[in-house]
């Protein structure tokens, strides 16, 4: 094949170091092509990024059943046996593109099975719960954690004004001030989906899932100053560790492992199961082996494989489908329309995005990009041999009652609905005293950095509602250091208070 540089269309282009230009020193002219074509594309290169989510990185691989759950789920994915390619993106979630990996935050663990039912996406994150409970308030918990309007800094006076006046985000914010939230790289954590979704059988049996994929490489974690460290260092160093160990043939793995609950549970249960600030505790559903997931091969084209990697939680096949829980159906509405946004109306055209396992028989036509329609008929009913929906194929839409006046309202509360006590266990019952203690330095340190009165005030009850020697002993060191420095009433990290100190 020749190698010689053409323009987009194809043609031979003259020069790759100079433009067109009225003798060696005279003026460039607009007729030449290629330096336009240049120029122009250049400036078009970014696609907006992902509002949250925004850094992170991924890898495609294999996902293969090693247990039998067809009792539970008809999905093709999970039938025994069954090897299935998949991509998978881990991110964090408030800083930008160019942010370093080892900041403090939630990661973001997104999956897409190409299944020859279509593709199942499971968009979850390294924790098991959430912060909000209902998706009115998930553009303010984000704006809360990104930078301020005047002066485009981050703020932690912000996010823990948000935070204390959420108590339901009690459980998340204790996961995310210990060890867990700064994994070591992102073959050290846990992906969970977080929400709970349903699973229909053959039969049409329905029953209530969480997934958790447990890493295989151990839980593995950057304690404050490591993170810090690294982050001055090596910006990328979680995007790193996972090409390089790709790269090197050292593929990471993590375990399927499903909470399972009858149908008619969730009438009774003792707190709402559909709760996205709780988990369901292992006592009482214990976690049940599904398989594995092997991350083996990089991607060749960041932008094209990662970068524009569409995941949305409606992308759920035959024997999966949602839940009663209000943010994640929100979020079923959410992602499909970031992607238009973000992508174009025909994200689902680009191949990493395209369910290529099976056939794509849609009746969605034409739009920016498109490069492939399905051809006539566009239009059903018709009686010209196009598709038509087969419920023997599809199945019935997964399904719960639902009645009442519409009303704008939180959960109707359980006997044990509360915000504070599963956050409490984790942090009398889950952690050791090593684990607490970090856990007490980090708030400690995050609530030095910026957090003024009321909130703090307000801050430490809110730890002495998760456990009360915990809030004591935050209150105390934040108390402590500042009396220590009277200067660190405001961010300490600031030049200015650096100053003044
Ligand atoms: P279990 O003792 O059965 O489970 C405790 C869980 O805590 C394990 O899944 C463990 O994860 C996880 N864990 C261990 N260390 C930490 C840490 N530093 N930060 C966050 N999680 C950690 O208890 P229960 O199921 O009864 O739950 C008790 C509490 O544990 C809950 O209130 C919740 O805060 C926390 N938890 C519960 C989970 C669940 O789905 N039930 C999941 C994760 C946490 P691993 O096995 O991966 O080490
Ligand atoms: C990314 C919305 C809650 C996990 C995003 C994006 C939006 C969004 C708009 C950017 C998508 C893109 O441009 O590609 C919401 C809304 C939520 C919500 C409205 C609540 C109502 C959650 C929860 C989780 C989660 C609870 C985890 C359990 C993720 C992940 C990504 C993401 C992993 C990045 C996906 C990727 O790698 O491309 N979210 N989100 N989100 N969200 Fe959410």
């Amino acid at each position: 094949m020749s190698n010689y540089t053409t323009d987009d269309s194809g043609i031979p282009v003259p020069s790759d170091e100079h433009s067109l230009t009225v003798g060696p020193d005279g003026p460039i002219l607009l007729q030449d092509y290629y330096l336009i074509e240049k120029m122009a594309q250049f400036n078009r290169e970014r696609v907006p990024e992902r509002q949250p989510h925004a850094k992170g990185g991924g890898a495609f691989g294999t996902f293969e059943v090693t247990n039998d759950v067809s009792a539970y789920t008809k999905a093709d994915l999970f039938q025994p046996g069954k090897k299935t390619e998949m991509l998978a993106r881990f991110s964090t979630v408030a800083g930008e593109r160019g942010s370093p990996d080892t900041w403090r935050d939630p990661r973001g663990f997104a999956l897409k099975f190409y299944t020859e039912q279509g593709n199942f996406d499971m968009v979850g994150n390294n924790t098991p719960v959430f912060f909000v409970r209902d998706p009115m308030k998930f553009q303010d918990f984000i704006r809360s954690q990104k930078r301020r309007a005047d002066n485009n800094l981050r703020d932690h006076d912000m996010q823990w004004d948000f935070w204390t006046l959420s108590p339901e985000s009690a459980h998340q914010v204790t996961w995310l001030m210990g060890d867990r939230g700064i994994p070591r790289t992102w073959r050290h954590m846990n992906g969970y989906s977080s929400h709970t979704y349903m699973w229909v059988n053959a039969q049409g049996e329905r029953f209530w899932v969480k997934y958790h994929f447990k890493t295989d490489q151990g839980i593995e974690f950057l304690t404050q100053d490591e993170g810090d460290r690294m982050a001055a260092t090596d910006t990328d160093y979680h995007t790193r560790d996972l090409w390089e160990h790709i790269d090197s043939g050292d593929y990471p793995t993590w375990t399927l492992k499903m909470q399972i609950m009858p149908y008619e549970d969730a009438k009774t249960y003792r707190f709402n199961p559909f709760d996205l600030t709780k988990v369901w505790p292992h006592g009482d559903y214990p976690l049940i082996d599904v398989g594995t997931m092997k991350l083996d091969r990089n991607p060749v084209d960041y932008h094209c494989e990662i970068e524009q990697a569409a995941f949305e939680p409606s992308s759920s096949v035959p024997g999966t489908g949602p839940s009663p829980d209000k943010m994640l159906l929100g979020r079923w509405f959410s992602y499909p329309d970031a992607h238009r946004y973000r992508i174009g109306s025909n994200y689902k055209e680009l191949p990493v995005n395209s369910p290529h396992a099976g056939p794509r028989n849609s009746y969605t036509k034409d739009g920016q990009l498109r490069h492939h329609n399905p051809g006539d008929p566009v239009y059903v009913p018709n009686s010209k041999g196009g598709p038509h929906a087969d419920a023997s194929v599809s199945g019935e839409s997964p399904s719960w009652y639902s009645d009442g006046e519409m009303v704008h309202q939180a959960y109707t509360l359980r006997k044990d609905d509360d915000d504070w006590s599963q956050a409490g266990t984790m942090v009398r019952e889950v952690l050791d005293d090593a684990a607490r203690e970090r856990l007490a330095s980090n708030i400690v340190g995050h609530l030095l950095n910026g957090v003024t009165e009321p909130v703090l005030v307000r801050a430490f009850d809110y730890w002495r509602n998760v456990d009360k020697d915990l809030g004591e002993r935050v209150e105390k060191g934040v108390r402590t250091a500042q009396n220590g420095n009277a200067s660190s009433d405001r961010n300490p990290a600031s030049p200015a208070a650096e100053a003044k100190a």
